[in-house]
């Protein structure tokens, strides 16, 4: 695990976030739009190094760290990381998450260690990264601007959809877990989440039911970019007062 960039004489007067999963689709936008709204970005992945430090030396101040979540021994190290490099952080964008597709009836195929591996990554792994963060999120925090920590979650935590059922099942425990811990960390930091419908990345590539299911059904007519969950994530950010909402953005499916 490393940090690429320029150190700057910290800690920062400018406000951090950690956006994981920040190398490629809807991370990589709202990594994006966070440096846009004035936000020092710290970066970060899996494996996709090269891609990483790419981003991180396009944006000013930021810096790429790769660790791998689903080893939580490296999702606490990144945190420290994170912190020590910058000596603050405002903002934890949990947004790095896994799949698997497996038709729901098929039940003997969603084996225990792909509910194992999926809980990991998209549950486990944010409660980690959550609990080492809270007590920079603490210090960063003021009376007037709490810190901020988003969830990406699922359309799929909420209804009864989705790639597998334990895919799902782990959305809907992240978007619970919002609730839950937007409750214990208020007034200092407020928690939400996004629960997104189909949006075009590299994840949902081959997803040509659900590209169908969204033309036909959804009010919008189409999957969303990842440059409109982004905007929804600046904006849930900017706010100074929400927490605990979970924000649907499926171009209205779930009306239909
Ligand atoms: N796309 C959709 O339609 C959709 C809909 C609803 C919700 N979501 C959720 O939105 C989030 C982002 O999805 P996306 O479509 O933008 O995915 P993506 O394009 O596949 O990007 C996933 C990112 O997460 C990182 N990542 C994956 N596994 C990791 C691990 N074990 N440790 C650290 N980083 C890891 C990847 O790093 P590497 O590249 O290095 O592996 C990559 O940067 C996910 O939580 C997903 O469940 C997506």
């Amino acid at each position: 695990m490393w940090a690429e960039g320029a150190m700057v004489g910290y800690p920062s007067e400018k406000r951090v976030a950690l956006v994981t999963g920040s190398t490629s689709g809807i991370g990589q936008a709202i990594a994006t739009q966070l440096n846009q709204d004035g936000f020092i970005v710290a970066f970060h992945s899996q494996s996709s190094v090269t891609a990483g430090q790419a981003l991180a030396a396009a944006h000013p101040e930021a810096a790429y760290f790769q660790a791998d979540l689903s080893d939580q021994n490296q999702a606490r190290q990144l945190i420290a990381e994170v912190v020590d490099y910058y000596g603050r952080l405002d903002v934890l964008v949990n947004n790095a998450g896994i799949t698997a597709t497996i038709p729901h009836a098929a039940m003997r195929d969603a084996t225990p260690q792909i509910w194992r591996d999926l809980y990991e990554v998209n549950v486990i792994a944010p409660w980690t990264l959550i609990t080492e963060a809270e007590t920079a999120l603490r210090q960063a925090a003021s009376s007037d601007c709490p810190s901020c920590i988003v969830n990406i979650s699922s359309h799929a935590g909420i209804r009864p959809k989705g790639a597998s059922i334990p895919y799902s099942a782990s959305k809907a425990a992240l978007t619970h877990m919002t609730k839950l811990l937007a409750v214990s960390l208020a007034p200092v930091i407020r928690v939400v989440a996004i629960a997104p419908g189909l949006v075009e990345t590299p994840m949902s590539q081959h997803w040509t039911a659900a590209r169908q299911l969204w033309e036909m059904r959804s009010p919008m007519g189409r999957g969303a970019q990842p440059e409109e969950i982004a905007q929804i994530a600046s904006m849930l950010i900017a706010s100074h007062y929400l927490t605990g909402e979970i924000l649907i953005s499926d171009g209205g499916l779930n009306l239909t």
